[in-house]
């Protein structure tokens, strides 16, 4: 028999003894979950059979149930009703998920009767009146071409019991919920209640988020839309700031908590020389801190790029935080402040500079999804519809290590995906700008 683990290794030509530049980047990262254990290996296989058919005793792992369809379904199509509603912030690529739910619901499925609801959960609740819509393969028709969500969205929850009630009345057995955490959440109550009140209707979620801040899914759909077009903004001010006299281009980039959008598009460009993330706390003041870094980088290459997360410094404010309708704190605007303080020192030091700020905001999330994003939606949205068929409930549909997988909410909601100070992609960002791996 082949020795499968001789096959994997790679030669090398000898012992390492010589210190590593990048160790300073290394921080504390002990294991390849962090950066790089050289005793460690990456599984070749991803799944407890594989691993069974080694012959190596499987039954301690832990593992998420496969998505995809199964030879046997628990709702009968020809009876089946579903409800189809997309909630909080937009994101590219909803469309495409309504679409391909509604194809795969009624030509492989047979399913004869899709409500889509308007404006998120406020469509499930009687005191707003929204219209129910139809939807077929007719409606549905190229709706991916174009942004935003044909049904509409909104921010906040509603109240649970008042959106079981719209289900019955409208006797539908499975809801699919589109959105972001906070409406899983919503999605978990209504599930609650529907077992409460021992109804049998599946809810199933697909997971939506630009800031990729879900785990268990391992770029949320629209997020790579999303940083390609934030790529255009860092593009044009690393333009200005190359074409002035001690130019400074500034963009920041959406990302509440996670900095994955502003750590992505700024490898994507390669040209940012700091980029500045919710994730990775820094000083602005002091000879260690950003700003004295800045400046002396500027009088001596002459430019700078800088990308930051909206996310970031907020430890730098102490004003007082508020709650949007979803339950976000709203984010003081580091972008303009950070905007402020570098004029402020360049002036202070009496060194030119000319800076460009450039906020995208929402231009980046209200485009159509490019084709990758397409067709991860596509299949995410026959995933769950697989997932609901046969009955789960409860969960959304997640990717994990490269596959498909059945994800319980309460897990979904469990954590954040947050950007590891200590990981490789933090790593290839320190590598890509160049910047110190902290500002003190
Ligand atoms: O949650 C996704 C997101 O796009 C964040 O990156 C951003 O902070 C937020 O939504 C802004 O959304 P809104 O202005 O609609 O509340």
């Amino acid at each position: 028999m082949v020795d499968e683990r001789a096959r994997l290794e790679v030669r090398t030509l000898g012992e390492g003894r010589i210190d590593s530049p990048l160790a300073a980047l290394l921080r504390t990262g002990r294991t390849t979950q962090h950066y790089v254990d050289e005793s460690d290996r990456v599984l070749l296989d991803d799944t407890v059979s594989l691993v069974a058919a080694r012959g190596v005793p499987v039954d301690e792992l832990p593992g998420f149930e496969p998505g995809g369809p199964r030879r046997k379904i628990f709702f009968d199509p020809s009876k089946t009703r579903v409800g189809i509603v997309t909630c909080g912030g937009l994101c590219p690529g909803l469309n495409d998920v309504i679409r391909a739910l509604v194809l795969e619901l009624t030509n492989h499925y047979g399913v004869r009767r899709i409500f889509g609801f308007r404006n998120g959960y406020q469509g499930m609740t009687a005191r707003y009146g929204r219209s129910v819509v139809d939807l077929d393969a007719d409606v549905v028709a190229g709706i991916n071409e174009y942004g935003g969500t044909i049904l509409g969205t909104s921010r906040g929850n509603q109240d649970p019991d008042e959106i079981v009630d719209c289900l019955e009345q409208l006797s539908v057995n499975v809801l699919f919920v589109i959105g972001g955490d906070g409406s899983m959440r919503g999605a978990l109550k209504i599930a609650e209640v529907v077992a409460e009140r021992g109804r049998r209707i599946a809810v199933v979620g697909v997971p939506k988020t630009i800031d990729n801040d879900i785990p268990y899914i391992e770029r949320s759909f629209g997020f790579q839309t999303a940083f390609a077009k934030a790529t255009e903004a860092i593009r044009a001010a690393h333009v200005e700031a190359t074409a002035f006299p001690n130019g400074i281009g500034l963009v920041q980039l959406m990302g509440r908590h996670s900095g994955f959008i502003a750590c992505y598009a700024a490898l994507a460009n390669n040209d940012a020389d700091y980029v500045l993330i919710p994730e990775v706390p820094f000083s602005l003041d002091g000879p260690g801190g950003f700003l004295a870094h800045l400046r002396a980088r500027v009088v001596d290459r002459g430019h700078a790029m800088i990308v930051v997360a909206e996310g970031a410094g907020q430890e730098l404010f102490d004003a007082a935080s508020s709650l949007d309708a979803s339950g976000n704190v709203r984010l003081q605007d580091f972008g303009r402040y950070l905007r402020h303080r570098i004029a402020e020192d360049f002036a202070a030091a009496g060194v030119e500079a000319n800076l460009k700020y450039i906020d995208p905001s929402y231009t980046i999330r209200s485009v159509p999804a490019n084709p990758y994003d397409s067709v991860y939606c596509i299949r995410l949205a026959h995933a769950a519809v697989h997932a609901a068929m046969a009955g789960r409930t409860e969960m959304v549909v997640g990717r994990w290590r490269g596959r498909f997988v059945h994800v319980p909410i309460s897990l979904a909601i469990s954590s954040r995906n947050l950007v590891d100070p200590d990981g490789d992609l933090w790593l290839s960002v320190l590598e890509a700008t160049g910047q110190p791996p902290v500002f003190a």
